[in-house]
């Protein structure tokens, strides 16, 4: 039987996903599902042919330190790679793919679920329902704000912004502002007016939904001046990176009344929350659901696997992001 190529995934991943994995190839497992330690990585970048990391390991210079040139491919299961020194892996002569696409539906999704949850009080009220503290129905009682019709700023206008927006126009009759480092090319913008300043955006509008990769060109976009320019009832929406958001500026300005509200999915030093948000009624906790369906698990999987298998076999990988 000729050797098959030697592939360390990081997490357990659905069945499906790993059948096509076995099927392939010779396949390390992390069978009780543990966040792999520095030291795992590294051993995995020095012995494997590939890898399929998550959001979850932190692929730094310093698990690229060991590498024999043996790694090919870091096929990693998410769209977003702020998580991997991109340079580093270049270095060691690993490409990197990501999973685009598969995902866009569901965190869209997700990112109208935060919006609607925030301005009706969803969180507060389920928690006071469970608690045996809701004293019943009441014509003033639990008033929250309509989502419908307000505007909207969408601030990085990927793929997933794109989707928000065509929610957020056709099943809300919202206005929707966007902005990003890239103008979008003119039929991606139909019915989205495009603004050239995040700071002009920033004012106008009800619901500030965050579309940004993560990593060093997008930390603190939103930190405490940009939080200052929003008007008080704003509320502000993050299923893009934990680290795109200032969090303790955000507490602060949540704490002052300078804001009206939060929905998070992500957060910027996950799984810890900061402790400021963990009490407010006025603030709405996922935990980092976006992608957390089963289709959308299933084809994230089956696409990472077809990304390394097209590096392994000498093929131009259809997701490159390095
Ligand atoms: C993504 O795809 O980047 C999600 O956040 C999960 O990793």
């Amino acid at each position: 039987m000729s050797t098959r190529w030697r592939v360390v995934v990081t997490r357990r991943l659905p069945a499906a996903v790993e059948a096509a994995l076995a099927e392939r190839f010779e396949v390390q497992r992390n069978d009780d599902d543990h966040p792999f330690t520095v030291a795992e990585l590294r051993a995995a970048i020095a012995d494997a042919d590939a890898v399929l990391p998550t959001v979850t390991d932190r692929l730094t210079a310093e698990v690229f330190a060991d590498s024999t040139g043996r790694c090919k491919v870091i096929a990693n299961f998410g769209v977003g790679v702020n998580h991997i020194d991109l340079d580093a892996a270049a270095r060691a002569g690993c490409v990197v793919t990501n999973t685009p696409d598969v995902l866009t539906d569901d965190t869209a999704d997700l990112a109208i679920l935060l919006m609607l949850a925030v301005l009706r009080g969803a969180g507060a009220g389920e928690r006071r329902v469970r608690s045996g503290h809701w004293s019943g129905w009441g014509p003033t009682t639990d008033l929250g704000r309509r989502l419908t019709g307000k505007t909207l700023g969408i601030v990085g206008f990927g793929r997933i912004g794109q989707a928000v927006a065509t929610r957020a126009r056709l099943g809300f009759g919202m206005r929707v502002l966007a902005w990003g480092r890239r103008r979008p090319a003119p039929d991606a913008l139909s019915g989205v007016t495009w603004v050239d300043s995040l700071d002009v955006l920033l004012p106008q509008v009800d619901v500030l939904s965050l579309h940004t990769p993560g990593g060093a060109a997008t930390r603190h976009l939103i930190d405490a001046s940009r939080l200052a320019r929003l008007r008080p009832d704003a509320v502000v929406v993050n299923t893009a990176r934990g680290d795109v958001v200032d969090e303790a500026a955000l507490v602060a300005a949540l704490e002052a009344g300078r804001l009206a509200g939060a929905g998070l999915d992500v957060y910027e030093r996950e799984p810890v929350v900061h402790p400021g948000l963990l009490g407010r009624d006025d603030v709405v906790l996922l935990p980092h659901l976006g992608s957390a369906t089963v289709e959308s698990r299933v084809a994230m999987g089956l696409r990472a696997v077809e990304n390394l298998a097209a590096v392994l076999d000498g093929r131009t990988p259809r997701d490159r992001v390095a």
